[in-house]
């Protein structure tokens, strides 16, 4: 894939998915930014696996770098570890012309994301994403955030990074449980906009799972397009198009903090669909055959298609009505009326989201 540019309001972001793109990052990002100082910030799995590479560029680039690591994990996208980081930057003296590098997945890409916006009020940043789950959407659309225990993604802003490089090459290290993962964003993307994309899905999902260079390649790109176009309309998510992107996250995200984040989110997101699709039939806006065929090609990608465990519906059904009340007053749903077409209700009843959760349960 060439380099592609993103624009989010008057921002441009330059996306870039190739082989050889790690070892390129320095060069890349040299040509974007004007100061010299990175702050290189990832996770223990992945730095021991690729920080070495990436200070190598940036260093031959001309960088002078610093290094944070977190824990790997989702718990690690927490005010707790934002803070570690702010403390860092500040006793490294980080000013306004440093450039936040995040190098991982979406959970060090939002944390680095979120502290980037607020350090001395916002700082460039940058990404190198090595899961496919911050390749196809973690890494575009400007979101940025931490969670807290009342709910995911609760403190957060917009900023957008002026690089995402993608080093397809990273996946072979990336356990496949995570590669699945994130393919159920990839997915999302399809049944929300794309009938042909989800046939693709269908008919390549050997090749994707085998991580067959071209199939990724033409993956990686198609989501950027897709997820790319719709944020570039509504970038701050104020006309209500980019809310689409939010399908299966409403139960989704309820049942990612009921299992105490113990399950990966492209998992949860998997279920959240498939409970979104149910609610979808059982408010009479689609048929049964729309609900099969998800639940067909999420179980193709070995994605899972109920719980593992028994979660009570009364706390999943609490952290739904939280995320409203803080959110909006209202909840959004997003619902599908058919692959590649979806349409936003307010008046779901809670007994129809209860019903629609259980079918999950064991
Ligand atoms: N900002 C957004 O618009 C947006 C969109 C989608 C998802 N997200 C967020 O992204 C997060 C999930 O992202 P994720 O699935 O990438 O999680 P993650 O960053 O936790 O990565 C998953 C695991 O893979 C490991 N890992 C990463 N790259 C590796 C590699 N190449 N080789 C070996 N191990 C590797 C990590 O250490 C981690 O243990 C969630 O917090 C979700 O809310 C944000
Ligand atoms: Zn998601």
């Amino acid at each position: 894939m060439e380099s592609m540019i993103l624009r989010f309001g008057v921002h441009r972001t330059e996306f870039v998915a190739a082989p050889g793109a790690l070892g390129d990052f320095g060069i890349r990002l040299a040509s974007r930014v004007d100061g010299r100082r990175v702050v290189l910030v990832t996770d223990d799995t992945v730095g021991a696996h690729y920080g070495e590479q990436m200070c190598a560029t940036l260093r031959s680039a001309g960088f002078h770098t610093a290094e944070h690591s977190i824990k790997p994990g989702e718990a690690s996208k927490s005010l707790e570890t934002a803070k570690t980081l702010y403390e860092f930057l500040a006793r490294n003296a980080v000013g306004r012309d440093a450039v936040l590098v995040a190098l991982g997945g979406g959970v060090v890409g939002d944390l680095t994301g979120f502290v980037a916006a607020t350090w001395m009020r916002g700082v460039d940043f940058a990404i190198c994403a090595t899961t496919v789950e911050s390749a196809v959407d973690a890494s575009i659309g400007g979101k940025t955030a931490v969670n807290l225990p009342e709910g995911k993604n609760l403190v957060g802003a917009f900023h957008p990074p002026v690089l995402v490089a993608v080093d397809p090459t990273c996946f072979a290290t990336l356990p496949q449980r995570d590669v699945r993962a994130g393919l159920a964003e990839s997915i999302k993307h399809a049944v929300i906009s794309s009938p042909e994309f989800l046939d693709w899905h269908e008919a390549h999902a050997d090749r994707i799972l085998a991580q067959d260079p071209s199939a990724i390649s033409e993956l990686i790109a198609r989501n950027v397009r897709i997820k790319g176009d719709i944020v570039s309309r509504d970038p701050h998510e104020t006309t209500g198009e980019r809310m689409v992107l939010n399908f299966g996250h409403t139960v989704g995200h309820a049942v990612e903090s009921a299992c105490d984040f113990d399950l990966r989110h492209g998992e949860c997101v998997s279920m959240g669909m498939l409970a979104a699709a149910r609610v979808s039939e059982m408010m009479g806006l689609t048929n049964g055959a729309t609900v099969d065929r998800l639940e067909r090609v999420l179980t193709k990608f070995g994605l899972p298609v109920g719980l593992n465990r028994n979660v009570a519906a009364d706390r999943v059904i609490s952290y739904i009505r939280r995320d409203k009340k803080v959110r909006s007053g209202s909840l959004q749903f997003v619902l599908l009326e058919a692959i590649g077409r979806t349409t936003i209700r307010s008046d779901v009843p809670d007994a129809v989201l209860r019903e629609a959760f259980e079918t999950l349960l064991p």
